[in-house]
Order: structure tokens, then C-alpha cells, then sequence
């Protein structure tokens, strides 16, 4: 097993993955200065460049208009690329809250929805996402789970308890370069992705699955999941 999965890795295809992705962001994606600024300020002010990448934020903005969502909840805002993206899709008189840990990430993030013009309906809550979302109430129409990957059980159980049913709940980088095969594994994102995995299947109120994702990012996954 930890073989066949090392075999497996290290981004052979990622030129090719990244070709893909450029060829279709050309086709299919307007020039967007307020996410290529957000992403320009996030490299400035020195985030790491693990945003999702362009076709990944317009799935999930796409997703959120398809779910005709309201309400949204974000755990990891980091720069805010993804918040913008989720943004977009509110009505004005909605409401994105987003979750973040980092001062500093959060500072950039602020001044990112500004100039994105998305400011009004984001509510950019710093500190550690355990204890935001204890002061929650739903119900959101969608949520995206982007923040460390040791908490991922524990942030499943609230995005059940704060998401509507019918609504819809995406976990990022839940496939690490397949990485989550290895059985003797030691690493603490790999060992929180079994957790959650196992919190996912032992949840009846969801039904759920995996979307493997190549691209600008190397391989990678999320999990959709849907609250019954
Ligand atoms: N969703 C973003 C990327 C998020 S990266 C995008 O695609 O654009 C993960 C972010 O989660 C980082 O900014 C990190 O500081 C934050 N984070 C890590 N642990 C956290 C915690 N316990 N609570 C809230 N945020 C956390
Ligand atoms: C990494 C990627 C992510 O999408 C994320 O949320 C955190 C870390 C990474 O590649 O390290
Ligand atoms: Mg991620």
C-alpha cells in the first residue's frame, strides 16, 4: 500500500495539470483585477500560496448560485480568495462568514473584500475557528471547510449542526497527493483527513462523497456533502 501510493506522487503531470487549467480559465473565465490584486497582495504581505486555484473558486461560487445560497459559512480565509469567489454569489442582503485565525491573514483579507467591493456582506471573524463557531446560529445554505486539517471531525459535527438541510457542505485537500493512503502515515493532516473521513461515514445526516481535483495545484480532493 505505502508504495503503490508513493509511486503515485510527486507532481509528474503538474505542467500538464497547469496547461489544462490556463486553457480553460482562457475560454471560460472573464479577467478579474480584484482576485488577481487579492491574490498579488496575499504573495505581498507574505501568505502562503495555497489558495484555491481560479477554476476551483468558480466552482464554488457556481455551486453556492446553483444552491441559490443566502447564507454562507468559510472556515480559512487566509487572503480572502476564496471568501470573494463565495462572495459574488450572495444577494447584497447576504451574508458570508468567514473564519481566520491569523491577524495578519485577516488584515490582508479585509483589505482584499474592500477593494473586491464584497466588504457589506462579509463578516470576518478572527480567532480560532472552534470557538467562532461555538457562537453561531444557522442556518447557512453552504459551507466551506479550509482551515487546518486536524480539525476537520470536529468542524464537520458544526457545519452539520449550522447548515440547513438540503444545503451544502465542501471540505478542501482531502486527498494530499494521495497521501492519505499511506496506512503507516505520521502526519497530522493525513491522520485528521482519516478522522474525518471516518466522522463523515459514521454521520447519517449527510450523504456524501469525493471529488479527486488536478490542476494549478498538484493533486488534490474535496469532499461535497449534502445535509438530508
Ligand atoms: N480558503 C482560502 C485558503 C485558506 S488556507 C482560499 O482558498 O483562498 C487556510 C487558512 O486557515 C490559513 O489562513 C490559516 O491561518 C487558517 N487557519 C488555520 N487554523 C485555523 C483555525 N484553527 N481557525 C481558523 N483559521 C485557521
Ligand atoms: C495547502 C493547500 C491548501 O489548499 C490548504 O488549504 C492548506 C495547505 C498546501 O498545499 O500546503
Ligand atoms: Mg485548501
Amino acid at each position: 500500500m505505502g508504495v503503490a501510493w508513493r509511486r503515485q506522487t510527486g507532481g509528474v503531470n503538474q505542467s500538464l495539470w497547469s496547461a489544462v487549467d490556463d486553457y480553460w480559465i482562457a475560454k471560460l473565465h472573464e479577467p478579474d483585477s480584484a482576485l488577481d490584486a487579492a491574490t498579488a497582495d496575499s504573495a505581498a504581505g507574505g501568505l502562503p500560496p495555497i489558495a484555491v486555484t481560479a477554476p476551483m473558486g468558480k466552482f464554488l461560487h457556481l455551486l453556492a448560485r446553483a444552491a441559490g445560497a443566502r447564507r454562507i459559512l468559510e472556515i480559512g480565509t487566509l487572503g480572502g480568495y476564496s471568501t470573494i469567489w463565495l462572495a459574488r454569489a450572495l444577494p447584497s442582503d447576504g451574508e458570508l462568514v468567514t473564519c481566520e485565525i491569523d491577524p495578519h491573514h485577516a488584515e490582508v483579507a479585509a483589505a482584499n473584500f474592500t477593494r473586491a467591493g464584497v466588504d457589506k456582506v462579509i463578516d470576518l471573524r478572527v480567532g480560532p475557528a472552534c470557538d467562532t463557531l461555538a457562537t453561531l446560529e444557522g442556518p447557512f445554505d453552504l459551507a466551506f471547510v479550509d482551515a487546518d486539517k486536524t480539525s476537520g471531525a470536529e468542524y464537520l459535527r458544526e457545519c452539520v449542526r449550522l447548515v440547513r438541510p438540503g444545503g451544502v457542505i465542501v471540505v478542501d485537500n482531502v486527498v494530499r497527493e494521495g497521501a492519505i493512503l499511506d496506512p503507516v502515515s505520521t502526519d497530522g493532516a493525513v491522520m485528521g483527513t482519516w478522522r474525518l473521513a471516518d466522522a463523515i461515514a459514521a454521520e447519517p445526516r449527510v450523504d456524501a462523497t469525493v471529488m479527486q481535483t488536478v490542476g494549478g495545484k498538484k493533486h488534490d480532493g474535496f469532499v461535497m456533502a449534502v445535509v438530508r
